[in-house]
């Protein structure tokens, strides 16, 4: 009787999870604002899970709360990340987020790309304050958008910038697949291969290094790694309104910009509710 309170419990938990989860990211399409509601969706199912895990009391209860979140439909994260199945290690469930496993030094290069994340975001609000919309472009498109940390390799490699554009947009286009397809490999090398007819040997360099000390989305489950990917597509979007804007900017273009950049901090607040890397 008791543990299959528990199961409920967790069952009821892992699916509010999931269905705030879900509902984050379905808010993020449609431009409204539900984060808010998910995340108190997502953090009562949770509660109310842990209350009964308290409850149950037995000194197993984390162990068997990871293994009741697999049967309750958390199997699916804990199943995998987009790139490489099998090495996502996710489950423990603690206030109300999922803590996932990510090796060094993988996770403090991972945390050093947020802070830069909050770095560009204000930069950005700031130039958009000016009404810098040029820069707002910039920052968007270049620092937080997809290939982000592709654009300044190719140029190293003198990449002509028609090029890096080209290769952008195919990445970008490949983001949208994969964020539709709810995960998969970004494949980035093939289409640095067929933009360029080539791989250079810069890109390789850094993609062995990249893949020492970065290339997190491997380390995330899928819904975690779609996350990150739509707030990637989010930026190239702010980017997108920002560079359409004329000389004079309206109150209307002002409203467009900060609609967009709150795409963007909708992306940063679903992921901070639902997912952790640090114990
Ligand atoms: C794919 C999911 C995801 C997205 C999208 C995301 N973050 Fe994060 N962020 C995390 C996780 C996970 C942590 C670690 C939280 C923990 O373990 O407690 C984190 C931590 C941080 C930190 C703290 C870093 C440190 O050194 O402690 C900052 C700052 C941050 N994020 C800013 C942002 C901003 C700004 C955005 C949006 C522009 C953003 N993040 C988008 C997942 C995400």
């Amino acid at each position: 009787m008791r543990k299959s309170n528990l199961m409920m419990g967790v069952a009821l938990a892992a699916s509010m999870a999931l269905a705030g989860a879900g509902a984050v990211l379905a808010g993020s399409h449609g431009g409204g604002k539900p984060a808010d509601a998910a995340t108190q969706m997502m953090e009562k199912g949770m509660q109310q899970g842990m209350q009964m895990m308290k409850e149950m009391a037995g000194g197993d209860a984390g162990k068997m709360a990871a293994e009741m979140m697999k049967k309750a439909g958390m199997g699916q994260m804990a199943k995998g990340p987009a790139d490489t199945a099998g090495k996502a290690a996710t489950g423990t469930v603690e206030d109300g987020r999922v803590f996932v496993e990510m090796p060094e030094p993988q996770r403090s290069n991972f945390l050093a790309i947020m802070r830069g994340f909050m770095e560009q975001l204000d930069d950005i609000i700031n130039a958009a304050a000016e009404g810098n919309f040029k820069e707002v472009a910039r920052i968007a498109g270049q620092d937080m958008g997809p290939a982000h940390e592709l654009i300044g390799v190719l140029r190293e490699a003198k990449v002509p910038e028609e090029k890096i554009a080209e290769v952008v947009q195919r990445i970008r286009q490949r983001m949208e697949e994969v964020v539709q397809a709810g995960g998969g490999k970004m494949m980035m090398g093939r289409i640095v291969q067929e933009v360029l007819g080539e791989v250079p040997p810069a890109f390789r360099k850094w993609k062995q290094e990249h893949m020492k000390t970065g290339g997190f989305g491997r380390f995330m489950p899928p819904e975690m790694h779609v996350m990150g990917l739509q707030m990637h597509l989010n930026a190239a979007k702010l980017a997108d309104v920002a560079t359409a804007i004329g000389e004079k900017p309206t109150a209307e273009d002002y409203g467009k910009v900060l609609s967009a950049i709150g795409e963007i901090t909708t992306q940063c607040r679903g992921c901070h509710a639902s997912w952790k890397v640090m114990r």
